[in-house]
């Protein structure tokens, strides 16, 4: 594998660098105390073609690989991890099912605007009593005819309030179990769609997740995707993609939760001398660049096998459960590594510690990743 980057490559992760220092690092502390969404830097992500990064453009995506996808990912996630997930939903779960998965109509119709960031999208799999146990769920959509008629509650959706299209899965014939199951294209505002409460998070606190409720909300017969029954293939086939994202933000939290730690350690003075020149703080150091290095290449060995049309079933698990375990370990470090001034958010790597724990719980927990991983090993 070369993991050489082209100058293209190159050009993208400078600009995202750029980009994120002079429009994120800015009001970053601020968003993440008020839990306000991103949204003037969002349209700037747009414009940057952020937000439709992987997709054709013909159906108005930038037409980039899935390396420079990990590459910008991780400079927004270094500053912003709020940022990275929203722009990582609408690249991974929204933009890539729409294009892989919908026909012309559909494309046209939802794929273009999302994949421009004029509008952003959601993805609705999870529910109060199904989170990682994703065949339970139990939002219905009856077939009426020429119509679905949803009901049922989403939880834990990000961009749940900012965005204008969402793709729910819902049961259709509940007695079929996950063969029952059908995903759809679900605009805001419809009748009986109703957005719930935002959640008061841990982390993360700049992305808005809200629960969703639908009550005798009609989706038309065009709104569903793919052939009756395809649904949780859909799901499952998206989140193997998400997986890669989710692991370059845990990548982008740990690498710049671990840089403020090694610039700090030569700052701080302490018994005499630069704290880097204790031992006990090299080691961790040395530990926490070879946790980064060793994350970074299983995002790009995955995101290389997509580009080649590998499955990546496995190496998005891998990456994804790495990285994000990855990015706790370091993150617990850097606030340990910065003492008190690790403690208060001027110095940043709270936030960085708070935010690196969602990447072990959404688009599957670790022990799914775990699951993932066991079911594809052969002997
Ligand atoms: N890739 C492709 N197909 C898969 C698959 C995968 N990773 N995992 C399962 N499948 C297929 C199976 O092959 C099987 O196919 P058949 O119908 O042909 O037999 C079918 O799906 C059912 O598989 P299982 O019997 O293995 O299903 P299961 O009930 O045991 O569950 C699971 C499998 C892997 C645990 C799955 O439920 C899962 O991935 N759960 C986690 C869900 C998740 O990631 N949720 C995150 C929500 S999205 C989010 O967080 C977004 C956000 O806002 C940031």
């Amino acid at each position: 594998m070369d993991f050489n980057l082209t100058e293209e490559q190159k050009m993208i992760q400078a600009a995202a660098r750029d980009f994120a220092q002079t429009e994120l690092l800015p009001g970053v502390v601020e968003r993440d105390e008020l839990a306000k969404f991103p949204t003037e830097q969002v349209k700037k992500m747009a414009e940057l073609g952020f937000l439709g990064m992987m997709v054709d453009p013909k159906y108005g995506g930038s037409g980039m690989d899935t390396v420079s996808y990990v590459l910008v990912m991780t400079e927004i996630a270094k500053v912003d991890a709020s940022a990275a997930v929203i722009m990582s939903v609408n690249n991974s779960l929204v933009c890539a099912g729409l294009e892989k998965y919908c026909n012309e109509a559909q494309k046209q119709k939802y794929l273009v605007p999302l994949a421009k960031g004029d509008i952003i999208g959601a993805f609705c799999l999870s529910e109060p009593n199904a989170g990682s146990d994703a065949t339970s769920q139990k939002t219905t959509a009856i077939d009426k005819g020429d119509y679905y008629l949803l009901n049922g509650t989403k939880n834990w959706i990000t961009n749940g309030s900012s965005a204008s299209t969402y793709i729910v899965m819902a049961q259709t014939h509940p007695e079929k179990g996950h063969k029952g199951i059908n995903a759809f294209i679900v605009e805001k505002g419809w009748n009986g769609f109703e957005i719930g409460p935002k959640e008061k998070k841990m982390g993360i606190r700049g992305s808005d997740t809200h629960s969703l409720l639908f009550n005798d909300v009609k989706v038309p017969k065009e709104n569903r995707i793919g052939e009756d029954g395809f649904g949780f293939h859909f799901a499952m086939a998206v989140l193997n993609g998400g997986r890669i994202g989710i692991a370059s933000q845990a990548l982008g939290i740990a690498t710049g939760a671990y840089e403020l730690a090694l610039k700090y350690s030569h700052v701080r003075q302490s018994f005499g001398k630069e704290i880097f020149q204790h031992q006990a703080i090299a080691f961790k150091l040395a530990d926490m660049a070879t946790q980064i290095m060793a994350a970074k290449m299983l995002c790009l060995k995955a995101a290389s096998e997509k580009d080649a049309g590998m499955d990546i079933t496995q190496s998005g698990a891998m990456a994804k459960l790495f990285a994000s375990q990855t990015a706790m370990d370091v993150t617990v470090e850097a606030v340990q590594i910065h003492g008190g001034n690790g403690y208060v958010s001027e110095y940043h790597v709270e936030r960085m510690m708070r935010d690196a724990k969602i990447t072990q719980i959404y688009e599957g927990t670790s022990e799914i990743q775990k699951i993932v991983i066991s079911r594809s090993l052969t002997v």
